[in-house]
């Protein structure tokens, strides 16, 4: 199987080929969701997973691309739905997502739909059927960055699309609803609710993912088991001052809303700090009209706030959020804040977690544990059906959402390796 690592560093380079205009022109990859680079990442994906030899390959309603690699003994290996499966035959699904943030890395996400694609290439090689159905679920958005619906891909498969995101606007002013129809989709609730999966059905949801830290780099591991998925939630924030003439208004009698924004990040920076292993961010930050010789009158932008443990995530957003108001009060300004986004901690099924551990044992490799402070799609699936996953070694220390994320040929060759081993750990030891 050697192979199987080039084939995914080949295959990673034909995604990326497909990018935003602007982005595109700087050679930066921007793939946000049902953008022309999107919908052309989706066809190829699509022909990625017929070359390989999926017995399905579609779109739903939502424009993830959905693989199924049928049963020896399924009732549906002859063509019809995975609605129609037979309930003694259950389905593993895997997946990740194939949108991208601005100018973002070529393997998160993607990694987590090719690893699997090369398993499927691999068992049709081997003219292999597993025992049960396997699902590759390639997700459209996980990022949120075209619209604020963060995992509503994933979102549609556990009854989470929240109905108003439809009507939401990106900054162009298209509506949800208008993409979707735009790019050939329905664009309809009724047809998005028809995707919520029956988890009676399912034996789990695994995924391979890119670490998107330095953890495994630091340590000269290639494979990591993920134990838990940290909480997040996240927010659009504005502040409301005055906007005043910025020669004549006297430093003591301004109500400038973006110096209001600014003391506010860095009194979330401070309060993440006083935890272990909470994080805070401000990726954005807008004022709208603004100009160089006007007090910033309003201001825009976004809080990303994270912590191991509900728990803890809830007392640091309660925190920032009350502290925030009184830095607003102390400047006269207002603070308004819409949460936009929350996950509960996704700590791993025990017994998918053991699978990992002896499927990268069986590789050659160290079984190493870690948390993801990244979220995932797994943390969606997590509310219905048991998840865990497996961690891939990035290289550059680990950095990502950067363009110089990377990973090895020899470490997506190892991860494959350890994907097989899992379905045979599955097929060899079914849950009972
Ligand atoms: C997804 O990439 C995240 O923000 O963790
Ligand atoms: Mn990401
Ligand atoms: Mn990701």
């Amino acid at each position: 199987m050697s192979s199987n690592g080039q084939k995914i560093m080949e295959w990673s380079e034909r995604l990326a080929q497909y990018s935003e205009p602007h982005w595109a022109e700087k050679n930066q990859l921007t793939c946000t969701y049902l953008t022309p680079a999107h919908l052309q990442t989706a066809r190829e994906i699509k022909s990625l997973m017929n070359e390989a030899g999926f017995d399905e390959v579609s779109t739903d309603a939502v424009g993830n691309i959905v693989g199924v690699y049928r049963a020896a003994s399924s009732s549906s290996s002859s063509g019809s739905s995975i609605a129609d499966a037979t309930a003694t035959v259950k389905t593993l699904m895997t997946g990740s997502h194939y949108d991208t943030v601005r100018n973002g890395g070529k393997y998160d996400g993607r990694l987590g739909i090719l690893i699997p694609i090369a398993c499927v290439a691999e068992l049709v090689r081997q003219q292999r059927r597993l025992s049960y159905d396997f699902e590759v679920v390639c997700f459209s958005e996980e990022e949120g960055q075209r619209f604020r619906a963060t995992f509503l891909a994933s979102g549609a498969l556990t009854g989470d699309f929240d109905p108003s995101w439809l009507d939401q606007q990106d900054a162009e002013g298209v509506t949800m609803r208008s993409a979707m129809q735009a790019a050939g989709l329905p664009g309809d609730l009724t047809e998005i609710i028809k995707l919520k999966r029956d988890p009676e059905k399912y034996i789990g949801f695994v995924e391979a993912h890119i670490e998107q830290g330095p953890v495994l780099f630091e340590g000269g591991i290639a494979l990591g088991v993920v134990t838990s998925i940290n909480a997040g939630v996240r927010a659009i924030c504005k502040v409301t001052g005055t906007a005043a003439h910025a020669g004549t208004t006297p430093m003591t009698m301004r109500e400038d809303a973006l110096l209001a924004a600014a003391e506010i990040s860095l009194m979330a920076e401070k309060r993440a700090l006083q935890d272990e292993g909470s994080v805070a961010t401000v990726g954005q930050m807008q004022v709208p009209g603004g100009s160089i010789n006007v007090i910033p009158g309003e201001c825009l932008f976004s809080l990303d706030m994270r912590a191991p443990f509900d728990g803890q995530r809830d007392a640091l957003v309660a925190d920032i959020l009350a502290q925030a108001q009184s830095i607003a009060s102390r400047r006269g300004v207002k603070f308004e804040c819409t949460e936009t986004m929350r996950a509960s901690a996704a700590p791993s099924n025990l017994k998918l977690q053991e699978r990992w551990e002896r499927a990268v044992k069986s590789v050659g490799q160290p079984v190493f544990k870690l948390n993801s402070g990244a979220g995932h799609d797994a943390m969606k699936l997590h509310t219905i059906m048991p998840q865990a996953m497996l961690f891939v070694r990035g290289g550059n220390r680990g950095i990502s959402h950067n363009p110089m994320e990377i990973i090895s040929q020899e470490d997506a060759t190892l991860a494959t390796q350890a994907f097989m081993a899992l379905l045979d750990d599955i097929e060899t030891h079914p849950f009972s």
